[in-house]
């Protein structure tokens, strides 16, 4: 039997209005003085800063803002949060928007310690370092990052790094719908077939599946698939926003204490060559791994289906299994996403580059993938959906 070791975050609120109602009172208990929030200029412009800075006026707690954050952050980007936090000297981070300012807020919560540049501290032993209380409010339901304690930051090369110690878990994750009701189609859409992805890979993951992981990815993706249609054919469904989201928090608690696999695998390439958008990629090329996993993963995927299709309750495994792949391909043609690789401009000649990142950057996606796949296998999935 293998023993479990789990994180979450110490409190999670999950209630429409609570940034407004919730943030500065929290922040007093945490005895704050001076709070740093880390966003992006787009969250600015939607008013969601001045709704937070008021809270915690209100609480008489000092606000900086750091809204500079841009998509996969650079290393840079990060490093000048960390200088503002810094010179105001702030002892509470709030990371407030997508996974982007999530995960640079993570990074911020450690400045404190002795570092000048991340560079510094990025295979540095995280375990004894003192990290400043850290609050994280998503305004999508996808990345799962106010719940995971992975940083993914991209280095001077472009390369993909990522700082992976529950040290940079939240203590605090607020999730408040209301901050999703205004999100775009495509990207309520991306996002939310990345969470769904996050509780496949995380019930299906070769070497670090568990019972915990278990039962929040099974709920999460009740809750994720049966609102999927409903937000994006009605996004101000406050109550569906409210599932989709609390759903992908329950997915992200559940990746990151089992795992991801090759549906990210073969994804990370498409953003770093192609600029896709994470939740894209992996709606991209889900189908393809699903399906050509199914010799080992039938009887898990099985589970899955039983939890979401009533009728796969009267199907075999592998029945039951082929019908779940089948409806995640219509969630996503049914989404507006393009679906295709060639409709977003990468063609054949692509294909084996993108192949060789995936083996030779990301093997350890490999590692965690119900089945081994050969660097052939990784081809073929790629030219399936171009
Ligand atoms: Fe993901």
């Amino acid at each position: 039997m293998t023993g479990i070791e789990f994180y979450s975050n110490g409190h999670i609120i999950s209630e429409a209005g609570s940034m407004r109602q919730k943030l500065g009172a929290l922040a007093k208990q945490y005895a704050a003085t001076s709070a740093v929030i880390i966003t992006d200029a787009g969250i600015t412009e939607l008013g969601y800063v001045d709704i937070a800075r008021q809270s915690l006026q209100d609480s008489g707690v000092k606000v900086t803002v750091f809204d500079d954050v841009v998509a996969d952050p650079p290393i840079a980007v990060v490093n000048q949060a960390i200088e503002m936090a810094r010179a105001y000297q702030c002892d509470l981070v709030i990371g407030l928007g997508g996974g982007s300012s999530i995960d640079t807020a993570k990074i911020v919560a450690l400045y404190p310690n002795d570092f000048d540049s991340i560079n510094d501290i990025l295979d540095a032993d995280l375990s004894t370092f003192k990290k400043l209380p850290l609050f994280a409010i998503p305004t999508t339901a996808g990345t799962g990052a106010e719940s995971t304690f992975v940083s993914v930051i991209t280095a001077e090369d472009g390369s993909k790094k990522a700082i992976y110690t529950p040290k940079i878990l939240p203590d605090v994750a607020i999730l408040d719908a209301t901050l999703t009701l205004k999100l775009p189609r495509h990207i309520t859409a991306a996002t939310a077939l990345d969470a769904m992805v996050h509780c496949i890979e995380a019930y299906t993951s070769r070497t670090k599946k568990n019972a915990i992981s278990d039962a929040l990815a099974l709920q999460g993706l009740k809750m994720l698939w049966q609102n999927f249609e409903q937000v994006l054919n009605q996004g101000d469904d406050l109550e569906a926003r409210a599932e989709m989201l609390l759903g992908s928090t329950l997915a992200g608690i559940a990746f990151v204490n089992s795992s991801v696999a090759a549906v990210h695998g073969l994804s990370y390439p498409l953003s770093i060559n192609f600029h896709i958008p994470h939740g894209h990629g992996n709606a991209l090329v889900m189908c393809p791994v699903f399906s050509f996993n199914l010799p080992e993963a039938a009887p898990h995927y099985a589970e899955l289906a039983r939890t979401v299709i009533p009728e796969a309750l009267a199907m075999t495994d592998l029945e039951a299994a082929t019908a779940f792949i089948a409806q995640l391909k219509s969630f996503l043609q049914a989404s507006g996403l393009k679906y295709r690789l060639s409709a977003l401009d990468i063609t054949e000649n692509d294909i084996p580059a993108l192949a060789d990142i995936v083996v030779n950057t990301y093997a350890r996606l490999i590692a965690t993938n119900p089945k081994d796949i050969s660097l052939e296998e990784v081809r073929a999935m790629y030219k399936e959906v171009l």
